[in-house]
């Protein structure tokens, strides 16, 4: 088959106590795809990216991560180069300067300690100041991390992607905390930077037109079932109001 897929869900499930979160889900993203996942709240969006970002066990099927089965990934250095997140909480650490949480990018390379006293190694610290400037924080680098704003601690948390650079993103709701203009500049350089780097990216977004503007694919979810998954140009208006309605389906 081809080597070009980077995530394959097979048939995959997950419970929760009775409660149906995924049911039987199966699709493929190729390298390079930058997809949408949208739908009502309680659909499963946030259980699927935790899934792809192993944090959660699947109940049935088999998720393949670049062609491997997550289950036969180690945890850490490895799979860390694969799959990265970026949340909406940022998951930044608030005291620290900025400068050492984009360095945490760099955790899955070096662990913590060295993660922590890293800005010795003036080439690492150089890394992490054209990350800030890429995200256009170039004079934040030494501020304290929770004396920012929502969307510049949102630029952080890009510029320690930036640092950790896996192949696979997955954003849950990242704009969701920020305001429409925020929200459309950090959609905008994210999306150009997974672009630029042929990174593959599966983010949740409420926004219907965000999902439009900056995503090729979307893929909805529905009671945990997949609802569409097609080319943004294929999705219409009509789609959309099913997916939402609040009557349940059938
Ligand atoms: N830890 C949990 N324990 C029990 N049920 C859960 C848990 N996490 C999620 N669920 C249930 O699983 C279903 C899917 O939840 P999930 O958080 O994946 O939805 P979502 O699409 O991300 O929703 P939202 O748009 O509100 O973030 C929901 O019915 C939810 O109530
Ligand atoms: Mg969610």
């Amino acid at each position: 088959m081809s080597s070009n897929k980077m995530i394959e869900a097979k048939s995959i499930s997950k419970h929760y106590e009775r409660k149906i979160a995924l049911s039987s889900l199966s699709f493929s993203i190729n390298r390079g795809e930058t997809v949408a996942l949208i739908g009502p709240s309680g659909a499963g969006k946030t259980t699927l990216l935790n899934s792809i970002a192993g944090l959660l066990t699947l109940e049935h099927g088999d998720l393949l991560i670049d062609n491997m089965s997550i289950t036969s990934y180690r945890k850490g250095t490895v799979f860390a180069k694969k799959v990265g997140v970026i949340r909406q909480q940022f998951d930044l650490i608030g005291p620290l300067a900025v400068i050492h949480n984009v360095l945490a990018g760099k955790l899955a390379d070096w662990g913590f300690m060295k993660s922590l006293f890293s800005l010795l190694i003036p080439q690492e610290k150089a890394a992490a100041i054209q990350a800030l400037e890429r995200v256009g924080l170039p004079d934040k680098a030494y501020e304290i991390t929770s004396t920012l704003s929502g969307g510049e601690q949102q630029r952080v948390a890009m510029a320690r992607l930036m640092v950790q650079n896996p192949e696979i993103i997955l954003a849950d709701e990242p704009v969701a905390s920020l305001d429409p203009a925020r929200a459309d500049d950090i959609l905008a350089m994210l999306t150009n930077i997974v672009l630029e780097r042929k990174q593959t990216m599966i983010a949740s977004l409420h926004s219907v037109e965000y999902a439009r503007k900056y995503f090729s694919r979307i893929i909805a979810l529905k009671n945990g079932e997949l609802f569409f998954d097609l080319p943004t140009e294929n999705v219409t208006d009509e789609l959309l109001a099913d997916l939402y309605q609040l009557k349940e389906r059938g």
